[in-house]
């Protein structure tokens, strides 16, 4: 019988210590009023399997720029970005989607859950798209939606939900295939205080249950000191990247560096 070859065997599994995302001198130029203008500035970092990290920058700094250079659905203008040990620069445009679909699950502020379709539905839809039978995940997925406290809206569709509910659905969606690595723009600017902490929260309990690594961005400071290491992105530069031997940073920590470095 022919092996039926499907993009989660087409590359070798890479080895644990990889960085499950590495960026080194990333550029990102647009034309801004017929200049070229730098939205994102040689930013390097390294996030290893696991790592819990928050990027925390004012608005227009360029966080949703850099994330989406992350993910692959933009190119940079110069520099390089590998994923789980994947270039992405060598990568064709299909490769890219291969790589994403397989290593990244992505948190979006609006959620972008699909409305025809129940909460399972759209949690295991990107099983389905990688070609695999969600039955065969059953176990698994109920999990996820028991991890994320949503098992009773399984089958319940978006427009009957919260917009807490909703992101926490759609952190399940973007579990479904296991991924290293979590990256969330501003998951809870859509949300009240209170949902939007819980989220946080919650995504702190993914990376403890389940190894996920989980870059977050946020203009939040109580966002940011949900990580272990927080980065602080200003006019596309990262103007300080501090991670804290010892100890999770607390929110009067993010606001007296944000003094300090006067952002
Ligand atoms: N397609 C584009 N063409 C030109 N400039 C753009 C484009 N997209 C974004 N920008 C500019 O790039 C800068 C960074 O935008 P970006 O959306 O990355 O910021 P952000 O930090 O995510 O902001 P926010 O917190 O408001 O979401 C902004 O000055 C924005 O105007
Ligand atoms: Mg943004």
């Amino acid at each position: 019988m022919e092996a039926v070859v499907t993009d989660s065997d087409a590359k070798p599994a890479p080895r644990s210590d990889t960085p499950v995302l590495e960026a080194r001198g990333v550029f990102r130029f647009r034309p801004v009023e017929g200049q070229d203008v730098p939205i994102v500035r040689d930013v390097s970092f390294a996030l290893q399997p696991g790592e819990f990290a928050t990027i925390m920058g004012p608005s227009g700094s360029g966080k949703s720029t850099l994330l989406h250079l992350l993910a692959g659905l933009d190119s940079p203008s110069a520099g390089d970005i590998t994923v789980a040990g994947h270039d992405l620069g060598r990568a064709d445009e299909e490769e890219r989607a291969a790589i994403r679909r397989r290593h990244i699950g992505f948190i979006f502020q609006f959620f972008h859950l699909l409305p025809d379709l129940t909460v399972e539905e759209n949690v295991t839809l990107p099983l389905r798209i990688l070609g695999q039978n969600p039955r065969k995940h059953r176990g698994r997925i109920d999990n996820l939606l028991e991890l994320l406290g949503v098992t009773k809206l399984r089958d319940r569709r978006p427009a009957a939900m919260s917009g807490g509910e909703m992101q926490r659905v759609s952190i399940a969606r973007a579990l479904s295939t296991q991924p290293p690595l979590i990256l969330a723009d501003e998951p809870t600017g859509n949300l009240s205080s209170k949902a939007g902490e819980e989220v946080v929260q919650l995504l702190g309990r993914v990376r403890e249950k389940l190894g996920t690594a989980v870059l977050l961005v946020t203009h939040n400071p109580r966002d940011a000191a949900a990580g272990d290491r927080v980065m602080f992105l200003h006019d596309g530069a990262m103007l300080a990247d501090n991670s804290l031997e010892g100890g999770p940073f607390g929110v009067a920590d993010v606001h007296h560096r944000l003094e300090e470095l006067g952002i």
